[in-house]
C-alpha cells in the first residue's frame, strides 16, 4: 500500500548549511533556494531565526526570507520567543519549532531541558495558530541521542502527542544522528500514525550510517508520505557530534521515481542546484545519484 505521490520538504538551505563552518555567501544561498524551487521543490526549510552566537551561519535569516519566491511553502526554524518575534517581522507564514526528546540533547541544542522548552513553546504555538501560521514541530533524537543512547519509543510518542495537543499542523520526526534501522522506523512511524491520524507527519532521516533510504522505504510502508531531504546530502546539527548529512534529495527522488512514486522534482535541475552549492561547502558531494550524473 505505497503512496502514489510523496512530498519532499527540502532542508538543504537550513539543515544542509547550518553545520558549515565558513560563512556561505547570502547571494549564493538565495540562488540555491531559487534553483531548488526551479527543480520543483514546493516546500522548503529556508533558514533559521536562531541566535547568531550559536549558529553564525544562519545570521542572514532576515535577508534570506526576502528572496523566497511565491508559490513555495517556505518554513523557517525558531527556537524561542525572540526567534518567533523576528519571524513575525517578515512575510513568512510557516514556522518550525524544535525540541529534542532527549533532555541532554535539548540542553546542548537550545540550552534548556525539554520540559522547559515545551513550557515556553506551548503558548507560542497557540499564538502562532491564532495568527494563522502553519506550525511544524521538529522532534529531534526521536530514535537515538548522541549523549543518552537509545530513546524510548514511548517518550517520543508522548512528545508528539504534546505537540499535537498544543495545536501544531505537522510533526517532523528526526533520526538526528542516523542510527535508526528500518525495523525501528517502521515501528515508530506506524505507532505515530495510529496515535495521531489527523496530523501531517514527515520523516527526517540523517544518513550517517547509510540506513536512510531503507528507513524511508520502511516509513512509506508505515503510511508516511512526507520526507525531509537535503540536496547533495548536506547537513547535520552542530550540537549532535558525529551527525552527518541528511538523506540526499536526489537519491530519494531517484528511488521514488523508479518505484513509480511521483515527487514533482526534476533531477537534472536538482543536479544543477547541487553544482551551484558545491564550491561553497567544505565537504565534497558524495551522493550516488550526483556522482554518476556528473561523470556522464
Ligand atoms: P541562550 O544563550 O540560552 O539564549 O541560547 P539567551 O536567551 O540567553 O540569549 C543569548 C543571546 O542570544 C542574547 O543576545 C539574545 O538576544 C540572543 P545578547 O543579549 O547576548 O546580545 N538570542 C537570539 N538572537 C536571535 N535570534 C534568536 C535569539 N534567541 C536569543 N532566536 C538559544 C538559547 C535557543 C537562543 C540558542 O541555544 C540557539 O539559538 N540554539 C539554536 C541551535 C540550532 O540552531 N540548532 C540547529 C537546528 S535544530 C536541528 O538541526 C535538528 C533538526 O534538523 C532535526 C534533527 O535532525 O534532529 C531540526
Ligand atoms: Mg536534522
Amino acid at each position: 500500500n505505497l503512496p502514489t505521490k510523496v512530498t519532499i520538504i527540502e532542508v538543504g538551505p537550513r539543515d544542509g548549511l547550518q553545520n558549515e563552518e565558513s560563512f556561505v555567501d547570502t547571494e549564493v544561498k538565495k540562488k540555491f533556494i531559487l534553483q531548488l524551487v526551479g527543480a520543483g521543490i514546493k516546500e522548503m526549510e529556508v533558514t533559521s531565526f536562531v541566535s547568531p552566537k550559536w549558529v553564525p551561519q544562519m545570521r542572514d535569516a532576515a535577508e534570506i526570507v526576502q528572496a523566497v519566491p511565491a508559490g513555495v511553502k517556505s518554513i523557517v526554524l525558531a527556537p524561542n520567543r525572540r526567534g518567533v518575534d523576528r519571524v513575525m517581522e517578515t512575510s513568512i507564514n510557516a514556522v518550525a519549532v524544535f525540541v529534542g526528546v532527549s533532555n541532554t540533547f535539548n540542553k546542548k541544542n537550545i540550552n534548556k531541558p525539554t520540559k522547559e522548552s515545551m513550557e515556553e513553546l506551548i503558548p507560542i504555538i497557540s499564538e502562532l495558530k491564532k495568527r494563522n501560521y502553519f506550525v511544524r514541530a521538529c522532534i529531534s533524537t526521536a530514535f537515538y541521542c548522541p549523549y543518552e543512547g537509545k530513546v524510548a519509543e514511548a517518550d517520543t510518542i508522548s512528545l508528539c502527542r504534546e505537540f499535537a495537543e498544543a495545536g501544531v499542523d505537522e510533526l517532523s520526526v528526526a533520526d538526528t544522528i542516523g542510527m535508526a534501522v528500518p525495523t525501528e522506523a517502521f515501528s515508530l512511524f506506524s505507532k505515530i500514525k495510529k496515535e495521531l491520524p489527523e496530523l501531517m507527519v514527515a520523516a527526517h532521516f540523517h544518513d550517517t550510517r547509510k540506513t536512510a533510504l531503507a528507513n524511508i522505504f520502511a516509513a512509506l510502508q508505515a503510511g508516511i508520505d512526507r520526507f525531509d531531504t537535503s540536496a547533495g546530502g548536506l547537513g547535520g546539527c552542530p550540537f549532535a557530534p558525529g551527525a552527518t548529512g541528511n538523506v540526499a534529495t536526489e537519491d530519494v527522488v531517484y528511488m521514488l521515481q523508479r518505484m513509480g512514486i511521483d515527487t514533482g522534482i526534476n533531477l537534472d535541475k536538482l543536479t544543477e542546484a547541487i553544482d551551484l552549492i558545491t564550491p561553497a561547502v567544505s565537504r565534497p558531494i558524495t551522493t550516488g545519484y550526483y556522482q554518476l550524473a556528473r561523470k556522464s
